[in-house]
């Protein structure tokens, strides 16, 4: 029988607003998440749980304390599991809990139900079950389904530097920001980005300090006639939204004679239901 695949695809918070913290260290956030249609891959087959890893980022990643496992071991089931890793690790684009949120998806497939308090793998795991659109509130356990954004076209850049979330967050101001406006029906790039105009990424100045890259990924986003230039989550990695598909694959390539990482692709819709 072949694998199951799932596609763990890119995150990206084109806006998040730090609202608060929690006693526990955690902070509250408000942010607007979508997907690209580029991400990792999840082949699942049956059998005892093991992963292996490839792939352009596989280097150097852990495949004992992998948080593939983890997703697995929570759901309370067993699998092969190969994971092909695509898009650049501790980047700010999902990753990990991205990864995780296909392991879960693939198991229930398989007849595993999804366990409750799937966050307790990782911020991130709730909204990236969905994969579509979202607003993402609390520590990332409240996610609002919202309806399909166009398939704009976006290029990721990452300078190849992983950044620790922990630290990025860490050397957050530690100020409480308004949440997001409300968020209106979004028919098309202009109408979006008129609305991020009014809205951050929180955690872009602390991410600058750590790793000032970062400003020249952005500059870099902004010489290629991005109509607008942002980080992701804790970064490293940067969007830029383009009028058209053939604006983004030009710029992608100008941006990789710098030595990064740069991909073009699309904001996706959510995945059909199975
Ligand atoms: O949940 P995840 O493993 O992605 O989070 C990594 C770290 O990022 C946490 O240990 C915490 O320090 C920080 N974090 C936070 N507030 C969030 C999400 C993550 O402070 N909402």
């Amino acid at each position: 029988m072949p694998p199951l695949v799932e596609l763990a695809r890119a995150k990206l918070n084109l806006a998040l607003h730090v609202t608060g913290r929690r006693p526990d260290g955690y902070h509250l956030l408000d942010s607007l998440v979508v997907f690209a249609s580029i991400g990792d891959v999840i082949a699942l087959s049956p059998g005892p749980l093991s992963l292996r890893i490839d792939g352009p980022f596989a280097a150097g990643l852990p495949t004992d304390d992998n948080l593939c496992l983890r997703a697995a071991r929570l759901a309370g089931a067993g699998a092969d599991l190969v994971l092909t890793k695509n898009l650049p690790v501790a980047s700010g684009i999902g990753g990990g809990s991205a990864d995780a949120a296909a392991v879960l998806r693939g198991l229930a497939r398989m007849g595993h139900a999804v366990p409750e308090n799937p966050e307790r793998l990782g911020a991130d795991v709730p909204v990236c079950l969905g994969s579509g659109p979202a607003r993402m509130q609390g520590v990332g356990e409240i996610v609002t389904p919202l309806p399909a954004l166009p398939a704009i076209a976006v290029v990721l850049v990452n300078p190849g530097i992983a950044l620790s979330t922990p630290r990025v967050f860490a050397a957050t101001e530690r100020r409480d920001h308004p949440g997001l406006p409300d968020i209106p029906r979004l028919a098309g790039l202009g109408d979006l980005i008129g609305w991020l105009a009014e809205t951050r990424n929180d955690l872009e100045p602390a991410a600058l300090s750590i790793a000032p890259v970062i400003g020249r990924v952005l500059d870099g986003l902004r010489a290629t006639n991005a109509a607008f230039a942002r980080m992701s989550g804790s970064g490293a990695t940067c969007f830029g939204l383009y009028e058209t598909p053939e604006q983004a694959r030009i710029a992608a390539a100008a941006l990789k004679q710098h030595g990064w990482w740069a991909v073009a692709t699309e904001l996706a819709p959510p995945p059909a239901p199975r």
